[in-house]
């Protein structure tokens, strides 16, 4: 996350925002209350709910990061599209809110496994019956991290902080299995990275 003008301001999101609204446009056209957890810049938050008024998108963060999400918030308003909540996963469990869409995007990888962990049974403790659960960011498969870039992107995330690295689709997929969640979809996604679609049942 670098700093634009007088914002904090990510290259990566304004890459992807558009694959990743490909996917998620049909998927939320009956959805009302949508949870991301992890907004970072607050950069998805505000082109997803100015394209999707017929539902409220509700940010979250690390206090940290909540100056930042609320700038894009002040600079670009739209009235569907809520102030971040203070929301910790190694700490916190998630406001029961009746979300019906949970979105997560590059965050599995940056926050502690414990946390992942925690992300995931609350997920599943608080999306509505039939809601989705949307996973976006790079994954190894049966240990396999592929291509070459992102296992370099892996080993710089370990030696940045040895909590970080690219997480195990399959440990992620018995985890929401055993929140209730079973796997609609895994999409992949530019620049080596997947979208990963689940629905609580
Ligand atoms: C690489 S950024 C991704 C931000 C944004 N979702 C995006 O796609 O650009 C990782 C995000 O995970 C958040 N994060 C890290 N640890 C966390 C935790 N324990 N609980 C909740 N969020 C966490 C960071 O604050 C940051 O916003």
């Amino acid at each position: 996350m670098s700093r634009h003008t007088d914002k904090p301001f990510s290259q990566a999101c304004e890459n992807n925002r558009g694959p990743i609204f490909s996917v998620l446009e049909p998927l939320l056209k009956d959805k009302s209350l949508v949870l991301e957890i992890g907004s970072g810049t607050g950069q998805h938050a505000v082109w997803f709910a100015k394209q999707l008024p017929h539902l409220v998108w509700q940010t979250s963060d690390l206090p940290q990061n909540h100056s930042g999400i609320l700038q894009w918030l002040e600079a670009d308003p739209s009235p569907n599209l809520r102030e971040p909540i203070a929301l910790d996963m190694l700490a916190n469990s998630l406001p029961e809110a009746g979300y019906d869409c949970i979105y997560s995007a590059n965050t599995a990888h940056i926050m502690p496994w414990e946390a992942v962990v925690n992300m995931l049974a609350e997920v599943g403790a608080q999306l509505l019956s039939n809601g989705l659960f949307c996973l976006y960011g790079p994954m190894s498969y049966s240990g396999v991290i592929a291509p070459a870039s992102n296992i370099q992107f892996d080993q710089n995330l370990r030696q940045q902080a040895a909590h970080m690295g690219i997480r195990e689709f399959h440990d992620i997929n018995r985890l929401t299995l055993d929140a209730g969640l079973v796997l609609l979809d895994d999409h992949a996604m530019p620049a080596n990275n997947r979208l990963l679609v689940w629905q609580k049942i």
